[in-house]
């Protein structure tokens, strides 16, 4: 919130292991997102709503042990916290034992009680409105949200009611621009934005399409900084090669 009105933006990554935890927070990112990304490309799933609370859970606990500095949010999978508030507490609650030090949650008004329910046992939660990956079915696929006025007038009222719930940010992904700017301005909250535009208070990428590593989509926000496909498949050529002709292992590498 002190960055939000100091106007500097706020820049965050996914993360699902301990090694790359490790080196997102030694290059100072100041928030990892544990998301349900994870299903799909660490995975391999279509979507990520055959994510569990265990397989979240896991994730938790080996980004934790990686990450020194960086503030730790953990996606609830879906079916952690719709089926009822008691259940998205414990949920939350385990998380939260498992390391994280905020849950994220998709939805708007609907899940305005839970969000509410959660933040009340103290643990923070950030929001997040949009395009929502866990409504898939019911959005007819990846598709932009809020271009049509009725729909955008929703967002705008999702966006306060999880402000009003007590959510500390809120994620917002697949909308127009000037959309996220209107619901920026609105909010005295932090909005984090993936395809979203460049006027929320934060962005977000998923780090193996920040690396290359994911090529099986590539969505028009994606910014990929490096190939790391290819140096790694040029890597393992090279290791298969020096281990083929004997080169590997040498006299160096033995006892
Ligand atoms: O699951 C995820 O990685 C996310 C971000 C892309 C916002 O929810």
């Amino acid at each position: 919130m002190k960055m939000k009105k100091e106007g500097t933006k706020f820049p965050v990554l996914t993360a699902y292991d301990y090694s790359m935890a490790k080196i997102l927070d030694e290059a100072g990112i100041p928030l990892i997102l544990i998301g349900d990304s994870a299903g799909m490309v660490f995975a391999g799933n279509e979507n990520t709503l055959t994510v569990t609370l265990d397989e979240m859970r896991y994730h938790t606990r080996a980004v934790s042990k990686g990450s020194k500095n960086a503030f730790i949010v953990t996606d609830m999978p879906f079916l952690s916290y719709q089926v009822s508030i008691e259940d998205a507490k414990r949920n939350a609650g385990f998380l939260v034992q498992d390391g994280a030090e905020a849950v994220k949650l998709e939805g708007g008004t609907s899940i305005a009680d839970t969000i509410k329910a959660i933040v009340d046992m103290g643990v923070p939660v950030m929001g997040h409105i949009g395009l929502t990956p866990q409504s898939i079915h019911a959005m007819g696929g990846y598709k932009i949200q809020g271009r049509e006025k009725k729909q955008r007038k929703r967002l705008i009222d999702d966006a306060r009611t999880v402000e009003d719930a007590g959510a500390f940010s809120i994620v917002l992904e697949g909308i127009p621009a000037d959309l996220a700017k209107e619901i920026t301005e609105k909010l005295s909250i932090q909005t984090i934005g993936i395809g979203a535009g460049p006027h929320c208070d934060g962005q977000v990428l998923v780090i193996h399409d920040v690396l290359g590593l994911y090529d099986n989509i590539k969505p028009k926000f994606v910014k990929r900084y490096v190939d790391l496909k290819k140096a790694i498949s040029s890597a393992v050529n090279e290791y298969i090669d020096d281990v083929k002709r004997g080169r590997f292992p040498s006299k160096e590498h033995s006892f």
